[in-house]
């Protein structure tokens, strides 16, 4: 008799490991790259409007209004615009449309954990391309013939962009889809919507999770050139994004002093805590996201995560050949990074 009735590349899956949600109050969380800020207020009146007798009613399963609004602010036409639940669904339908059984999906490694998932759940095979000493990639390290390329820019965990000329090179050579997974970019100095604009095999993701803080809410987007989209929307769950997303993502969008505000914030913290981090003699490696990838001193960095955790600090490990020295910080308030700062120096 069959031993499992799963599918044997499920069989075989180790599934993703998401950032822990700690069950107790009063931590200082700083290991999913959640933004520190509650989201802008507009947001929330909005969803408590939308909160009565019409949660009976299926929500528009296309999710225009939302769409609409995305394709004006980032400078789309109706049809370059997909929403998400989250843009973890974005990512999971790039897989469905565009990954044959048995087809590759080529990463960088060290990249975000879930692409490896995603890959061989839909029984595909994957193809890792090593970042070089500084964070860099050539393009001529790609296969061409990759029916499905992943890129992050700027890269989880590392935070380092990944510079426009690379991403124009590596577009033009391949002869299969780029995603360019934009979950961070509102941090950081230059994004590839101009590319996704111009580019037929480009679709740039974006997340409402990190820099507009609504990682609870569920919300992402993709934009890109229409037939792509269409192949995307072939395969979506009819109704992929309830009313109250939707409605928060529109009312998100309507309030982009407060965005930019949250991001600057965010952004200054960074750089203080990277200046204070490094006068401490930690190894920060350069990062546009909103989180700092650090090695620090003295003990192993698997070690300072338990040390963290004792003193009610959570970050982030991922213990791989490539990131086991390292440590993933998410930045908080700044009396947050404050209290972090003299734990380090209570530990060091
Ligand atoms: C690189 C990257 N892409 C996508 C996501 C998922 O974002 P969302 O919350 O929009 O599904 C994450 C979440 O941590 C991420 O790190």
């Amino acid at each position: 008799m069959k031993s499992s009735f799963a599918r044997p590349c499920i069989e075989r899956l180790r599934p993703y490991v998401p950032g822990e949600q700690p069950k107790i109050s009063g931590l200082i969380k700083l290991n999913t790259n959640e933004n520190p800020y509650p989201p802008s207020p507009k947001v929330l009146a909005a969803i408590r409007r939308e909160l009565d007798e019409r949660l009976r009613l299926y929500p528009d399963p296309t999710s225009d209004r939302l769409r609409a609004r995305i394709a004006a602010a980032y400078g789309f036409r109706l049809d370059q615009v997909i929403a998400g639940n989250g843009s973890d669904d974005i990512l999971t339908l790039c897989l469905r449309a565009f990954v044959d059984d048995g087809a590759f999906v080529q990463f960088p490694r060290p990249t975000y954990s879930l692409y490896p998932v995603l890959t061989q759940i839909q029984n595909g095979k994957t193809r890792e391309i090593p970042f070089d000493d500084d964070f860099a990639l050539d393009p001529a390290a790609f296969d061409a013939r990759a029916s499905l390329t992943l890129v992050v820019h700027p890269n989880a965990p590392t935070g380092t962009p990944l510079p426009q000329d690379f991403l124009r090179e590596l577009a033009r050579r391949l002869k299969g889809v780029l995603v360019v997974d934009e979950a961070y970019a509102d941090f950081a100095n230059e994004n590839a919507l101009a590319l996704a604009r111009k580019a037929r095999n480009v679709l740039v993701t974006r997340s409402f999770s990190k820099s507009f803080s609504l990682a609870g809410m569920r919300l992402g987007f993709a934009v890109g050139d229409a037939a792509l989209v269409e192949a995307l929307f072939k395969v979506k769950d009819s109704y992929n994004l309830d009313r109250l997303a939707q409605t928060a993502g529109v009312a998100a969008l309507s309030d982009m002093p407060y965005h930019r505000r949250c991001v600057a914030r965010v952004v200054r913290t960074r750089e203080r805590l990277r200046r204070e981090l490094e006068r401490r003699g930690w190894r920060v490696v350069p990062s546009q996201a909103n989180f700092l990838l650090v090695r620090p001193p003295g003990r192993p960095a698997g070690q300072w995560l338990g040390a963290l955790k004792i003193r009610r600090i959570l970050v982030r490990w991922f213990d791989q050949p490539e990131t086991r020295d390292f440590l993933r910080i998410t930045m908080g308030t700044d009396r947050q990074m404050d209290r972090f700062l003299s734990v380090v120096d209570d530990l060091g």
